[in-house]
Formats: C-alpha cells, sequence, structure tokens
C-alpha cells in the first residue's frame, strides 16, 4: 500500500511549483499524495521567508507537527518530517537547532536527491541538511514528465535573482539567476497539453528577464519562448509571472498584441511610487519609467490589466513618499494588488538602514499607510469588477463551486467567475455573461450559443 505523502506549500507559485515536482520525485519510492497530515507517514514543509512573519509560521507549524510524529512513533509507526523552500535555504541549521525532530532539510534545488535521503533517514539516525547550490540543474534529473491534474499548471523557466532589491531575500534563498533551455521548458509544456492542460503560467523570479539557450545556440528571450509556447496544441491560454519592469522590452510588448494565447493580465510589481524610495530599494526604475511602459501596454493591448507589489514603510519613507505611491495608484489604477508592511529580513542592505532610528517608520505609521494604500487598491479592484458586469468572458473552469452544480474559472483578467454549470464542462473553457461582480469574484450564465459552437 502506497505511503502517505502531505505537503504543505507556503509562499510564491514557484514554492507551488516545487510542490508538485516534490510530490512527483517521491511517488516513484512509494508515497502519494493525500491532502491532510492525519496518520501521514511523511509530512514536508515548503516554506518561505519573504517576510519575517512568513518564516515564523513555520516555528509553530513544526511544533505542532512534532505532536503528531510523536503519536505515530508511540504506535509503532513513523513519520518523516521535512523542510523545504526559502526558509530551509536560508537558515537550514538554525531549523535543526529549534526543531531537532526534523528529519530532512533540503533546499529548492536539491529535492531531486529526495529518494537518497529517505532512504538515508531509514539507514542513520540524525538528521539530513541538504542546501547546496548543485552544479547540475534539478531540471536534469527530474525531466520533463509532468501529473500535474486539472486545466492550468505551472511551469518555472527561470530561478533565482541577480537584482539584490535591498530588503529581499530571494537572491540568497534561490541563488542567481538560472534559465531552463528552450528545448526543456517547450518540452514540459508539451507534456502538460498531452495531459490537458490548456492553461500555463510559466514562472520565475524575473521571468522577464528569461534568457534559455535556443536550439539555435543562442540565448532566447521570454517573447521568443512564448510565441513557441503559443503553437503547442491544446494549450489555449499563457501567462506568466513574476516581471521586472526594468525587463519589459518592447518585443515582450509586442508578444501582447500578436500572440492572443498570450493573456492581457500581467503582475508588474513596482513596490513604491517614490522615486526616492525605488532607489533606496536598487529597483532599477524610476516612477516615469513605469508609466512608459504603462502606456506603451496600452497602446498595444488597450484592455491589458495590470497588478502590482507594494511594500509601505520602507526604511527612509516619508508621508510624501507615501502620497505618491497613493497617487501613482490613482493614475495606473491596477486592477489587482498585494501590499506589505515592511518587513526587516536578516542579512539584507535594507535591514541594516532600518537598524538606524532615523530610518525606522514607526509602526502605527506603517499600519495607517497600509490601511489607506489597501482602501484604495481594493476600491479599484471593486471598480474593475464592477466593470465586467453585463460583458461576455472566456472562462477556464478549474474547479467545482462550493454548491452543488456551480463551476468556478478564470477570467482573462484572473477574476475567479462563478457559474451554474454541470460537472462535464470542468476544465474547458467557455463563454460566461457576466451578471454580478462582488471584490473578489463574478457571478455570470453560460453564454448559450458557445456551448452549440463547441459541441
Ligand atoms: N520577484 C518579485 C517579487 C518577489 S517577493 C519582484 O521582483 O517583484 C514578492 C513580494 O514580497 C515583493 O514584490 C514585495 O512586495 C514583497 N516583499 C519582499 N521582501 C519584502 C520585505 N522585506 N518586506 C515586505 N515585503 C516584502
Ligand atoms: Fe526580490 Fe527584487 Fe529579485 Fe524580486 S527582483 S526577487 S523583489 S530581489
Ligand atoms: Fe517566499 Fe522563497 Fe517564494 S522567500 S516568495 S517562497 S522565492
Amino acid at each position: 500500500m502506497a505511503k502517505k505523502l502531505h505537503i504543505k506549500t507556503y509562499g510564491c507559485q514557484m514554492n507551488v511549483y516545487d510542490s508538485e515536482r516534490i510530490a512527483e520525485v517521491l511517488a516513484p519510492i512509494g508515497f502519494a499524495l493525500t491532502d491532510t497530515d492525519e496518520d501521514a507517514d511523511m509530512v514536508i514543509l515548503n516554506t518561505c521567508h519573504i517576510r519575517e512573519k512568513a518564516a515564523d509560521k513555520v516555528y509553530s507549524e513544526l511544533g505542532r507537527l512534532r505532536k503528531k510524529k510523536n503519536q505515530k512513533e508511540q504506535t509503532g509507526g513513523r513519520m518523516i518530517l521535512g523542510v523545504t523552500g526559502c526558509v530551509a535555504q536560508a537558515e537550514g541549521a538554525e531549523v535543526l537547532r529549534r526543531a531537532p525532530y526534523v528529519d530532512m532539510v533540503f533546499g529548492p534545488q536539491t529535492y531531486h536527491r529526495l529518494p537518497e535521503m529517505v532512504a538515508r533517514t531509514a539507514r542513520e539516525h540524525g538528521h539530513i541538511l541538504d542546501t547546496d547550490f548543485p552544479e547540475d540543474s534539478k531540471f536534469d534529473s527530474l525531466g520533463e514528465v509532468r501529473t500535474a491534474e486539472g486545466a492550468t499548471a505551472f511551469l518555472s523557466i527561470q530561478e533565482g535573482c541577480d537584482k539584490f532589491c535591498t530588503y529581499c531575500v530571494v537572491p540568497y534563498t534561490r541563488g542567481s539567476e538560472f534559465s531552463r533551455p528552450v528545448a526543456q521548458v517547450l518540452s514540459e509544456a508539451q507534456n502538460l497539453a498531452a495531459i490537458g492542460v490548456k492553461e500555463i503560467t510559466l514562472l520565475g523570479q524575473n521571468v522577464n528577464a528569461y534568457h534559455g539557450l535556443g536550439n539555435d545556440g543562442s540565448d532566447w528571450s521570454l517573447a521568443q519562448l512564448v510565441r513557441e509556447v503559443a503553437k503547442i496544441d491544446g494549450l489555449e491560454r499563457i501567462r506568466y509571472m513574476t516581471s521586472y519592469p526594468a525587463e519589459m522590452t518592447d518585443d515582450l510588448i509586442l508578444a501582447h498584441q500578436q500572440v492572443a494565447e498570450l493573456m492581457p493580465y500581467l503582475h508588474l510589481p513596482i513596490q513604491a511610487g517614490s522615486d526616492a524610495v525605488l532607489k533606496a530599494m536598487n529597483r532599477q526604475h524610476t516612477v516615469a519609467d513605469y508609466k512608459v511602459i504603462v502606456e506603451k501596454l496600452r497602446a498595444a493591448v488597450p484592455d491589458i490589466a495590470l497588478s502590482s507589489d507594494f511594500i509601505v514603510g520602507f526604511p527612509g519613507e516619508t508621508d510624501a513618499d507615501f502620497e505618491a505611491t497613493m497617487t501613482l495608484v490613482e493614475e495606473v489604477r491596477f486592477i489587482q494588488a498585494y501590499s506589505f508592511k515592511y518587513s526587516a529580513r536578516p542579512g539584507t542592505p535594507a535591514a541594516l538602514l532600518e537598524s538606524q532610528a532615523e530610518f525606522q517608520v514607526p509602526e502605527a505609521v506603517k499600519a495607517e499607510r497600509l490601511a489607506r494604500l489597501q482602501a484604495l487598491l481594493n476600491a479599484n479592484t471593486l471598480d474593475f469588477n464592477l466593470g465586467a458586469v453585463g460583458k461576455v468572458y472566456p472562462v477556464l473552469f478549474d474547479r467545482t463551486g462550493k454548491s452543488p452544480g456551480h463551476l468556478v474559472g478564470r477570467s482573462p483578467f484572473m477574476q475567479a467567475v462563478t457559474v451554474e454549470a454541470e460537472d462535464h464542462l470542468l476544465h474547458t473553457l467557455q463563454n460566461v455573461r457576466i451578471l454580478k461582480a462582488g471584490p473578489n469574484n463574478l457571478h455570470g450564465e453560460l453564454v448559450q450559443d458557445s456551448l452549440k459552437a463547441k459541441a
């Protein structure tokens, strides 16, 4: 009988992708995924180190799992406990010090070695710590065969980051920028399409800086790659994230105009609306640069929708700096955004700045700024959603709804759309007339013509 594997994933989409691949690596040695840690034979936490709270969560979760592990051992069983992801990479030894009952700590670049690690935990007592950045990419051992289920899938094409924004841990936890070769990406995309995937999101910390080796011996850009991926039979939608503003080339903007499969939605984090703050963040773009990119995108694809991330309370951020962020948000009108209070991360240059009293933004000020920014961002999202009412959108149904007889899917702009529809339409793309809109989702009805057209 298969052993039970539970993986809990935190952080970004790259972790979601890694968790899927971890499950694929463990399947041949007898582990089958379950969605609970109840009675699991192996539990893996795939962690995020981006903000302090994200890292703290890991330790409280480990405390809880320790009890389960003990219970299982008292009844003669065994639960292997593993920690991977960016906390493992950043502070692997610290994880083992604070939670010595953890069996395996491994980084995002070494999980292809899991079968060997599991065999070692069975043989030896003590823990395994493997947070190397191996010479050979994990992707070479993983291969391109995928077992993803459903209509949508993530595909990591680029990892690591050389941008060194002064607040960010990613360049340390994920290492330096690396792009997978074109042939490898195309082969994985073809395999996904062959198992029924209709929408692929190409992932990378700086996905638009992609420069993978092409079959012709030259480095390919993301725009070139997207054009090839779009030729794959069965793939109806392509997305990519996360993009770095300074890497947004004219050719990529052109691809948005030319490639019908490329969705008119772009996550392009600006982080702040003040040049002084952007400079202190080492972001390599000014507010004016960003606005030029937005203009070009909108000239190429008039209905393109944008989303962003924001950090408030960056060390030294003044009231005027923050107001500049508010102004930018009013001007650009993002349809969606994530915003966070600045969180000092050990070892980053911004953390050093924050250790000087004159640069600290008081917690109450951070909280107030965040609340104001979020109110504005939420209002923009709601406006955009309300503007959808009466329109017909293609929706890719990717899950069943909470109430029976309903399916939920995504509009081209990533809005969740709930529709009364029969189960056989799951994993298909249908035209939907939007009837109602709220802050987080839309409701609509199938447009009957599209059903006939597809039948
Ligand atoms: N590569 C992406 C983002 C990766 S992290 C980019 O360049 O935009 C995701 C988001 O977390 C960031 O966009 C940023 O808004 C936020 N973030 C990163 N470090 C942070 C920190 N130290 N404090 C608060 N938010 C942070
Ligand atoms: Fe972090 Fe900046 Fe790299 Fe994004 S671009 S991962 S924010 S260092
Ligand atoms: Fe978090 Fe690592 Fe992603 S720090 S956001 S899981 S790259």
